[in-house]
């Protein structure tokens, strides 16, 4: 199977942390036009360091080369370059996550980040045919508090966002804290999502679907475990934004000829391919979609995929029946 075949696959990515797709040179260079200092010689010291055991340990470096993010042509920047590898791979829909707590303490408000990425979504438009939007992401190792005063912070302007998302350490830190903020989001009209069974148990899955009434799951891998949540996501039609290069580099998975995507496609729940953190894992959607024909998905299946992550996207039915 041709990577030009996986590419002509009409696609949408639904997994893409923003700030993940900050390239090492891309961060020296914006370390330099904001006059400061990253923690790393060169950009091949930083890539060395790009070898992770678990989620925090990548968490660490994301959060540190974050940190060069400022001005709102830097977020413009950062989202134009992802777009163009977009196009590149065939994607015609993208909905972006991004951190704004963590920019607020390095001393960013939300406005610029959004501004900044809201002009790179519409020169994306206008260059690339490529539709979109944002979701706001909640820190859950961050207090509740500090979520609930983020969402106020923008709900003067839900015009500009998805919905919301929940993202960051998620082992001890249940969804069943952000209730009440994600009912303050699904009153805002927003679009609920969040990560849950990454490295977290199964049961967060269910509790992410219960309790915030999320209408994806992200990764969501560890479903395989119970039978009981396989049940509900099939039944429910949840679909799962699985990051299987992610899960293989964040040791989530052993390998990807162990990946729980097969378990899950074989059981018909709605997955679709997506990259997390593209600059870091080695990989972006194609390169995703690319690792798992290498392991005997077939373009057929891949291809329903590729189909599924438009249905689950956000777009409304009339863009859906245009890609479709
Ligand atoms: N999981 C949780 N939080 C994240 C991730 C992830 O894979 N990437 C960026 N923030
Ligand atoms: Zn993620």
């Amino acid at each position: 199977m041709t990577l030009d075949a996986l590419r002509a696959l009409p696609k949408a990515e639904l997994h893409l942390h923003i700030e993940g797709s900050l390239e090492p040179e891309l961060a020296f260079s914006l370390a330099a036009r904001n006059g400061l200092e990253l923690p790393f010689a060169d950009v091949d010291e930083l890539r060395e360091r790009y070898e992770f055991a678990d989620l925090q340990s990548f968490l660490d470096l994301y959060y540190a080369c974050m940190t060069v993010l400022r001005t709102e042509a830097d977020f413009r920047d950062l989202a134009l370059n992802y777009l163009e590898r977009a196009h590149r791979d065939g994607i015609r829909h993208v909905e972006m996550f991004f951190d704004p707590q963590v920019h607020a303490a390095n001393g960013v408000p939300v406005d610029v980040v959004m501004d900044g990425l809201l002009s790179a979504l519409e020169a994306g438009l206008t260059r690339f045919g490529i539709t979109g939007g944002l979701i706001l992401c909640f820190v859950r190792d961050l207090p509740v508090a500090s979520a609930a005063a983020t969402l106020e912070s923008v709900a003067h302007r839900t015009g500009d966002l998805l919905g919301v998302g929940l993202d960051s350490a998620e082992v001890g830190y249940p969804p069943s804290l952000f209730e009440a903020v994600f009912a303050r989001a699904g009153e805002l009209g927003l679009h609920r999502v969040a990560h849950a069974g990454e490295e977290g148990p199964a049961e967060y899955i269910v509790e992410s679907c219960e309790r915030l009434n999320v209408e994806r799951i992200d990764h969501g891998i560890r479903a395989v475990e119970s039978q009981a949540v396989m049940d509900m996501l099939v039944r429910d039609r949840i679909p799962l934004t699985v990051c299987p290069l992610s899960n293989v580099r964040l040791r989530a998975v052993e390998h990807l000829g162990a990946h729980p995507l097969r378990q899950l496609f074989d059981a018909g729940v709605i997955v679709t391919i997506n990259s997390d953190d593209p600059a870091y894992f080695g990989g972006y959607v194609v390169d995703n979609y690319s690792a798992l024909a290498g392991v005997d998905y077939t373009l057929r299946e891949l291809a329903t995929m590729a189909r599924n992550s438009i249905a689950a996207s956000f777009a409304s039915e009339a863009r859906k029946t245009e890609l479709q």
